[in-house]
């Protein structure tokens, strides 16, 4: 089992829409939990007005105790994946389930804005835990000249910081997601969705195989 925290104390670059669609792409190979511990709850709304039944378990929960009693569970799972809380006021939330974690996920979407808290969370949090961890770029913009080559130049060679390969780029289909609560598995695939549908595979692609050994499934 391995637990997976989405976080980013940076509101907004996209930690809840990772963990539901990471979640319904793993889901189709493993056995997946969402938790959440967020005081907002947006994922919890979320999987109550579902229209269709989630293809993973989900609790909702403030406690982030509960990620200690989550390898008691009868059921065994191959991923638990938790969304996080955006904000650094209470750090004490995030923290806890760090100390639970196998590897973090870090959203981050190409706003200037974002570095500061994204950089701050992984030098003073992620980082001393020697966790591993990558950034997920979000929200990329292929209409922006360079704009990915400019984030990923960033994070490689002036912060030094791991990413993912793989990127979501922006897409209504997202944005309209959590309204709809569609998730990209139980998405028609149309010249619409297709983008989405592909990035969020490739994504859940490579986050399996960051523990390859123990997950060479074909996709
Ligand atoms: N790749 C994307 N394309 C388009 N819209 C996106 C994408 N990723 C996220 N969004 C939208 O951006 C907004 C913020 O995303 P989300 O709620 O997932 O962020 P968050 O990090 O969980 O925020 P918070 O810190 O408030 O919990 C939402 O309206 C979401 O639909
Ligand atoms: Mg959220």
């Amino acid at each position: 089992m391995k637990i997976i925290p989405i976080a980013n104390p940076k509101g907004g670059v996209g930690k809840t829409t990772v963990a539901m669609q990471l979640a319904a792409v793993l889901a189709r190979r493993f056995n997946v939990l969402v938790v959440d511990v967020d005081p907002q709850q947006s994922t919890v709304w979320w999987a109550e007005n579902a229209h269709h039944r989630l293809p993973f378990d989900f609790a909702g929960t403030q406690s982030s105790n509960m990620l200690g009693r989550v390898s008691e569970l009868r059921v065994e799972y191959d991923f638990v994946l938790v969304d996080t809380p955006g904000s650094l006021e209470d750090t004490q939330i995030l923290e806890a389930v760090l100390d639970a974690a196998d590897f973090v996920v870090v959203p981050l979407t190409p706003e200037p804005l974002a570095l500061d808290p994204t950089t701050r969370t992984i030098t003073r949090l992620i980082e001393p835990r020697h966790l591993r961890h990558k950034v997920l770029l979000n929200r990329i913009d292929g209409r922006i000249p360079h704009q990915l080559a400019t984030w990923r130049e960033l994070l490689d060679t002036t912060l030094g910081i791991p990413r993912f390969d793989t990127y979501l780029r922006q897409y209504k289909v997202h944005a309209d997601a959590a309204v709809l609560r569609q998730l990209v598995t139980s998405a028609p695939d149309t010249r619409r969705t297709a983008g989405s549908i592909s990035d969020a595979t490739g994504f859940g692609r490579q986050m399996s195989d960051q523990f390859s050994n123990a997950h060479l499934e074909v996709w």
